[in-house]
């Protein structure tokens, strides 16, 4: 932390998803963290997990009263609430994420928190087809055509920028990251009824086992698509609790480059590329169907690559990843997915990551198929092989995309 700060309180908003899980543990073993307070809306008991650090309230960040009441005493602000896919009204998404987002803000503002952070997302930047590959922090961000996730992402980067330039403090620290891996990777998003849930938990925990017994043929969309392993974006996050670098936006992504293709190679298949162009347009149509629920407006991601320079969040905040893209997909197809956040791991096996691929005589397969499913395929030098560019942070030739 910057000069000697210690005994901190850090407030959490919606410490029961995704990232929760990336950053609590994080702030449970840091020593100058004395206290975390967090709020969501679910009962949760921290003590389930070890986090002895945590008092959890019961809220919701549509509620001013509530998130004064509960962060008071807060040094550090962290806003991980936010409405990602599901079932709900526009409206009512609108208001969990612009006004819940503004409600915290305006809450650590009145209880002069040092630090605001939140994650923004990739997507912020929109996915316009003049979007270069490698965008830095100085790229704008824009909203996108339809994707309301986006948009709110976007508009609430202006927003909370204009509010914090009304008075020094909470200093604003924006972290733009790519799609999160991990085992948690679901969080607390969409969950299916009750009744069919021990269903998906048992499809999720088996989806490192899934391989086909022979390798088939499937179409893919040939996008480039950048990940980060919930570990990564952990301790990006307690980075800037810590102010390890100065308050701005930072890109947040592991080094490399996975396409649909690699992961449909790591399920054991054979990927059949289609053409760029009409898969972009066909994607590009489904986001704007009318009459569909807010959650097929997702489709636009498929329309235009959305790859980020990270070098700011190296250079400032000190951040290094230790997974890269294609380690973060073998890794949570290794450790499956925990679907309920709410209930503590029960320590999954761990799974090997050979593929009935590697059980074939070599002479049948091709080495590109053994090439994807080897775990050791990252850390190949840059150009070798086909797999090479998995550790560039552009995207290859010919990959059918205009930038
Ligand atoms: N996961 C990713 O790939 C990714 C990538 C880039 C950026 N981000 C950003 O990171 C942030 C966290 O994402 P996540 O993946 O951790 O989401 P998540 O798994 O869906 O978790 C969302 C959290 O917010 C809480 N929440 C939702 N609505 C709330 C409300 N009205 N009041 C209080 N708490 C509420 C949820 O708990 P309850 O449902 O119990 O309230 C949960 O704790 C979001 O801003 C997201 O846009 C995520």
């Amino acid at each position: 932390m910057p000069g000697d700060e210690r005994d901190l309180t850090v407030a959490v908003t919606g410490p029961t998803g995704t990232l929760g899980f990336s950053l609590i543990p994080l702030l449970e073993a840091d020593d100058r963290v004395t206290q975390v307070v967090g709020i969501a809306r679910r009962a949760f008991d921290p003590a389930a997990y070890g986090w002895s650090k945590m008092e959890y309230r019961r809220g919701d960040v549509r509620d001013p009263k509530a998130l004064l009441d509960a962060f008071g005493n807060a040094d550090v602000m962290v806003h991980l609430a936010f409405f990602l896919t599901g079932a709900a009204s526009r409206e009512a998404i609108r208001s969990i994420n612009v006004g819940g987002t503004l409600n915290a803000f305006r809450a650590a503002a009145a209880v002069a928190a040092r630090r605001f952070v939140y994650p923004s997302s990739v997507a912020a930047y929109g996915f316009h087809p003049d979007n270069p590959v490698g965008m830095t922090e100085e790229w704008p961000v824009r909203p996108a055509a339809q994707l309301f996730y986006a948009q709110q992402k976007a508009e609430l980067e202006h927003l909370l920028r204009a509010e914090a330039a009304r008075s020094a403090r909470p200093a604003l620290y924006l972290l733009r990251p790519a799609t999160v891996l991990g085992p948690h990777m679901v969080g607390a998003k969409a969950r299916l009824p009750g009744h069919l849930a021990p269903l998906a938990r048992r499809v999720a925990r088996r989806v490192g086992r899934f391989r086909v017994p022979v390798p088939v043929p499937v179409p893919v969309v040939p996008l480039p698509l950048q990940f980060v392993h919930e570990e990564d974006v952990g301790q990006a996050l307690l980075q800037c609790v810590a102010a390890a670098g100065p308050p701005g936006a930072y890109n947040i992504a592991a080094d490399g480059i996975v396409t649909a293709a690699d992961i449909t190679r790591e399920l054991g298949m054979i990927p059949l590329p289609l053409p760029a162009g009409p898969a972009q347009f066909a994607a590009r149509a489904v986001a704007a169907l009318p009459f569909l629920p807010p959650v097929a407006e997702w489709a636009e991601v498929a329309s235009h690559p959305a790859i980020m320079d990270t070098t700011r969040a190296k250079q400032e905040l000190g951040w290094i990843p230790r997974f890269t893209a294609i380690e973060a997909l073998r890794d949570t197809l290794r450790q499956g997915l925990e679907l309920d956040p709410t209930s503590p791991r029960t320590g999954l096996p761990l799974r090997g990551n050979r593929s009935p691929l590697h059980m074939l005589p070599s002479c049948l397969v091709p080495d590109i198929l053994t090439d994807a499913a080897d775990v050791t395929a990252c850390r190949r030098p840059v150009g070798g092989t086909s797999e090479g560019w998995h550790t560039r942070r552009s995207v290859p030739p010919g990959h059918g995309w205009t930038a």
